[in-house]
């Protein structure tokens, strides 16, 4: 029989199942509010490597732009050639420019020694860079160049402190400056708070073609991070399909072998 104080009882329980699926649901969130944070707050580079027109402006800005002191030794030209849909005369006329051939792999002459002395540290190879350091981040970095006389290259990085790579693109996105703001502490001190970037000087490009730029850039590198993750994908979504029309298929017999047991 169900007393009033069992009744109670189980309320008491239900009331605090409701509490630990509330506390749980909260602090679900407040995990993922920390995730995002320690994730430093990037940008989304919303590329799209199945987007072959991007990928092939990505192509010409790196060669421009980063192959200078960026290798990326395990991608060859010509599969370059087959999976950005060019032709081998197009790939060797636009983005082979050291007198290089089309089986060669994306190599730098730059001694690795020189560059570490010139720049301080050496360029890493950017082959698997998308992988190590993700999409999002490469897109912030490449927009997070600001003005500091403190450095030897002029500029900064919000993303990367004291990066010893100049910053290439200026001309195009032209320069910025850091904007802070003063945040009083409870003990009375000034902590500088970063606000966000103001451009100082214009370049060529207005911010919305710079991120554009920065954009078919960064879902290059993601490209060539993984140059057959399209075709992973697309053999992935039809070996399920595969494996749904089995099942139906062995579900049907099933139906038909156990009609008439019942
Ligand atoms: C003048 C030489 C030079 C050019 C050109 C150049 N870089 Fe760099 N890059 C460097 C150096 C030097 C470093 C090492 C920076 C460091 O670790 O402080 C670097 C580092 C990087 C990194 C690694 C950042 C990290 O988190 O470790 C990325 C990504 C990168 N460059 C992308 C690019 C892209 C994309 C381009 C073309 C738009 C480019 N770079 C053009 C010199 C260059």
């Amino acid at each position: 029989m169900l007393t009033k104080t069992m009744f109670i009882k189980k309320s008491n329980k239900l009331s605090l199942f409701a509490a630990v699926m509330t506390a749980g649901l909260f602090a679900f969130g407040a995990g993922s509010a920390l995730a995002s944070a320690a994730a430093g707050g990037y940008e989304r580079a919303n590329n799209d490597v199945s987007n072959v027109a991007s990928l092939q402006r990505g192509a010409r800005n790196y060669m421009n732009y980063c192959a200078g002191c960026h290798s990326a030794k395990y991608v060859r030209f010509n599969r370059l050639a087959v999976d950005l849909g060019l032709t081998d005369a197009q790939v060797e006329q636009n983005l082979i420019f050291n007198g290089g051939k089309l089986t060669d792999t994306m190599t730098i002459t730059m001694d690795e020694g020189d560059a570490a002395r010139w720049f301080g540290k050496a360029p890493p190879d950017l082959s698997l860079i998308a992988r190590s350091r993700g999409t999002d981040y490469l897109y912030s970095f490449l927009k997070s160049f600001y003005l500091d006389p403190s450095r030897p290259t002029g500029v900064n990085n919000t993303v990367l402190a004291s990066a010893a790579m100049p910053h290439v693109l200026w001309e195009l996105q032209g320069l910025q400056r850091a904007v802070y703001e003063g945040v009083t502490a409870p003990d009375g001190s000034v902590e500088k708070h970063f606000t966000g970037f103001e451009l100082a000087t214009p370049g060529q490009l207005s911010p919305e073609a710079y991120d554009e730029f920065v954009r078919d850039t960064v879902n290059f590198l993601d490209y060539i991070g993984e140059p057959v993750q399209l075709q992973r994908r697309n053999l992935g979504f039809r070996v399920l399909g595969f494996l749904l029309l089995l099942f139906l298929l062995a579900y049907a017999l099933k139906q038909e072998y156990w009609k008439d047991v019942k």
